[in-house]
C-alpha cells in the first residue's frame, strides 16, 4: 500500500487539488467535466486514480448505502462521515457535498450552519443543494461566506412527490422556460455548476449555452458540460430500480457475491485458512506454552 501525504487542513486547497475556477475554463475550453459519486475512501480513491474531475457524495448514499427507498431520511451526521471519508481517499477530484433533505429549506442560517459543517468537519470543497426560486436566498448566503455551491435542478429527488414522481422535467414549453430561467438566476446567485437531472437534451442544451458556468447532466444528453453517474448504478451494484439515463459500464454485484460464496464454502470445508494465511510460534515458545498450559490446568 503506498502512503500519501496528509491532506492540509479543511478550507486550505490541498497539493494537486483541482481548483474550482478550472471548471468554467474546461468549459470554456470545451473539455468535459467528469463527475462521479461516491461514499468511501476506496471509492474516493479509484475515482481520482482513474482522472474524475469532481466527485459527488450524494444524498442518493441513503439509498445505494443506507437501504432507505428515497434520499429523503439521509442526515447530516450519515453525510459528514461519508463525504470525510471519500476525502480521505481522494485528492485531486473537487468533492462536493449533498445538503440533505432539511439540512437547508427553514433558513440561511440553518443552511449556513449545516454547510460550514461539511467544510469543517468533513473538509468538502463545496456543497450541492437541490433547487431554485426560495432556494435562491441560501445560494446567496452560503457562496456570501464563501462557501462553493453547486445547484441541481429538473428532477429533484428530495421533491419528487411535489413533482409528481420520478419523471423527466421540463417537457412542456412552459416548463422549460422555467428551468431555463431557474439556471439562470442561480448562476446569478452565484452556484459555480449546475446539476440538470432528466431534462429533455434540447432543453438541457439551451440552458447550457446560456450559462457561463458548466452544467453536469444526468439523463440530460450530451450537450451539458459535463456527466455525473452514480457509483452503484455505473457498476452493477444497486438492485433497485434503474432509470432509463444510466449506463452500467459493470456487473459487479454477481462477481461479488461469487466471490463471498467461495470465502463460505472454504470456511465452511475448512480449507481457509491455508498455512499461507496463518502465523507461527518458535518451537521453544510453544513448548513453554504446553508446560504452562498444563500448570495452569492443573490449577
Ligand atoms: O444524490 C445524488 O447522487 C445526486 C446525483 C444523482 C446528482 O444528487
Amino acid at each position: 500500500m503506498t502512503t500519501r501525504p496528509r491532506k492540509p487542513a479543511p478550507g486550505t486547497p490541498a497539493p494537486g487539488k483541482l481548483a474550482l475556477p478550472e471548471l468554467a475554463e474546461m468549459k470554456r475550453r470545451g473539455d468535459r467535466i467528469v463527475m462521479i459519486t461516491a461514499y468511501d475512501a476506496p471509492s474516493g480513491r479509484i475515482a481520482d486514480d482513474a482522472g474524475v474531475d469532481v466527485i459527488l457524495v450524494g444524498d442518493s448514499a441513503a439509498m445505494v448505502v443506507l437501504g432507505h427507498d428515497s434520499t429523503v431520511p439521509a442526515t447530516m451526521d450519515e453525510l459528514i462521515i461519508l463525504t470525510r471519508a471519500v476525502n480521505r481517499g481522494a485528492r485531486r477530484p473537487l468533492v462536493v457535498a449533498d445538503m440533505p433533505f432539511g439540512s437547508f429549506q427553514v433558513s440561511n442560517e440553518q443552511a449556513l450552519e449545516n454547510a460550514i459543517r461539511f467544510v469543517k468537519e468533513a473538509g468538502a470543497d463545496a456543497v450541492k443543494l437541490e433547487g431554485a426560486g426560495p432556494m435562491l436566498p441560501r445560494v446567496r448566503a452560503l457562496t456570501g461566506a464563501g462557501v462553493p455551491v453547486m445547484g441541481h435542478i429538473g428532477l429533484t429527488p428530495q421533491t419528487a412527490t411535489m413533482l409528481g414522481g420520478f419523471k423527466a422535467q421540463g417537457r412542456t414549453a412552459a416548463k422549460a422556460v422555467r428551468l431555463y430561467e431557474d439556471a439562470l438566476t442561480l448562476q446569478e446567485a452565484g452556484c459555480f455548476a449546475i446539476v440538470l437531472e432528466a431534462v429533455p437534451t434540447p432543453v438541457a442544451e439551451a440552458i447550457t449555452r446560456a450559462l457561463e458556468i458548466p452544467t453536469i447532466g444526468i439523463g440530460a444528453g450530451a450537450g451539458c458540460d459535463g456527466q455525473v453517474l452514480v457509483w452503484h448504478d455505473l457498476l452493477g451494484l444497486y438492485e433497485g430500480h434503474a432509470p432509463r439515463f444510466v449506463k452500467q459500464y459493470a456487473e459487479l454485484a454477481p462477481l461479488m457475491q461469487q466471490a463471498v460464496s467461495e470465502y463460505a464454502g472454504e470456511v465452511r470445508d475448512g480449507s481457509f485458512p491455508a498455512a499461507q494465511h496463518t502465523y507461527s510460534i518458535p518451537e521453544e515458545e510453544l513448548a513453554l506454552f504446553e508446560e504452562a498450559l498444563g500448570e495452569v490446568r492443573a490449577g
